[in-house]
């Protein structure tokens, strides 16, 4: 299996405080760092660090050739990223004093993709290979329906989930992994073996992972359901845990593991992941999750 990512990159400006900022006021950080980020490098990131074959196709501006770098120097195949004419999106990254984050974008160069660019890439791949998307480019309705034609398999993580992403051909999508809030966006609110339950019954062909942060995680497919509670560690910043867990999980499924056992590997992950600042590099090794997953 190989994976082609066609996502963001992101410079995070990370900036840690006692509590994220309320409306109408204003606090001072006590650091301020700067970050490898974006959704679509650190799934590649994740994915390369669990030893799958990924490439990450994406734009960028001039000032972002380190993301693509450090992509490179983690083993994603960057052929296919481009720098354009604008800006690199960013993300302004708040970090609490329990590790909790809240996150603000500027899409700049991830929102510039173009149909025929993405025709090129999705070209020069082949059935049983896998297309994963998130929510921060544009075009990802068009992107699904042109996985689809090339005989991919699709995976979509819908974050960030505005409103627009119920108009998406989801019925399209064979991996849809979301989170509560974006869970709760797709079939409302609810306890979580709910949601997971109505979005079986939405999407009855697709496997679909629902992940709770400290919760655990449940993933469903059309013939397995499993539940895996979260690896207990000391939270130091959940920037980056969700992409992480996608990464580890996609690769282990990959690799023909059961529902059960990709969701504690990715679980293992993500509980690495959080343990450390930064996003893209606080993504663990497979020798890391290796020595803390259970064998069975
Ligand atoms: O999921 C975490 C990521 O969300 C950050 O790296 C940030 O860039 C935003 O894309």
């Amino acid at each position: 299996m190989r994976v082609v990512c066609i996502g963001s990159l992101n410079i995070d400006h990370v900036y840690r405080v006692d509590h994220l900022v309320r409306p109408g006021e204003t606090i001072a950080s006590s650091e301020y760092q700067v970050f490898a980020g974006g959704k679509g490098a650190n799934q590649a990131a994740a994915l390369a660090r669990a030893g799958a074959v990924v490439s990450l196709a994406g734009h960028i501006g001039a000032e972002g050739a380190w993301l693509v770098d450090r992509l490179r120097r983690l083993g994603v195949d960057t052929q296919w990223t481009r720098v354009v004419d604008v800006p690199t999106g960013h993300a302004i990254i708040q970090v609490d004093a329990e590790g909790q984050n809240s996150i603000v974008l500027y899409a700049g160069a991830n929102r510039t993709l173009t149909g025929e660019w993405a025709e090129g890439v999705l070209a020069r791949f082949a059935p049983g290979d896998v297309l994963l998307l998130q929510n921060e480019v544009n075009g990802v309705p068009e992107l699904i329906a042109a996985g689809r034609r090339h005989g991919l398999q699709v995976c979509l993580n819908p974050a960030p989930c505005g409103p627009e992403v119920n108009a998406y051909p989801l019925d399209q999508v064979d991996l849809l992994v979301v989170n509560e809030t974006e869970a709760a966006s797709l079939v409302g609110p609810g306890a979580a073996e709910d949601q997971l339950a109505r979005l079986g019954a939405r999407y009855p062909a697709a496997t679909t992972v629902l992940t709770l942060g400290p919760n655990g995680a449940w993933a469903r497919s059309p013939s397995a359901t499993a539940y895996e509670p979260a690896a207990r560690v000391r939270v130091v910043d959940t920037t980056g845990a969700g992409d992480t867990f996608l990464g580890f999980f996609l690769a282990a499924r990959g690799d023909g593991l059961s529902l059960d056992r990709c969701l504690r590997r990715a679980s293992v992950a993500a509980g690495l992941c959080v343990s450390r600042v930064g996003a893209t590099d606080s993504v663990p090794t497979s020798g890391e999750v290796d020595a803390l997953g259970s064998p069975d």
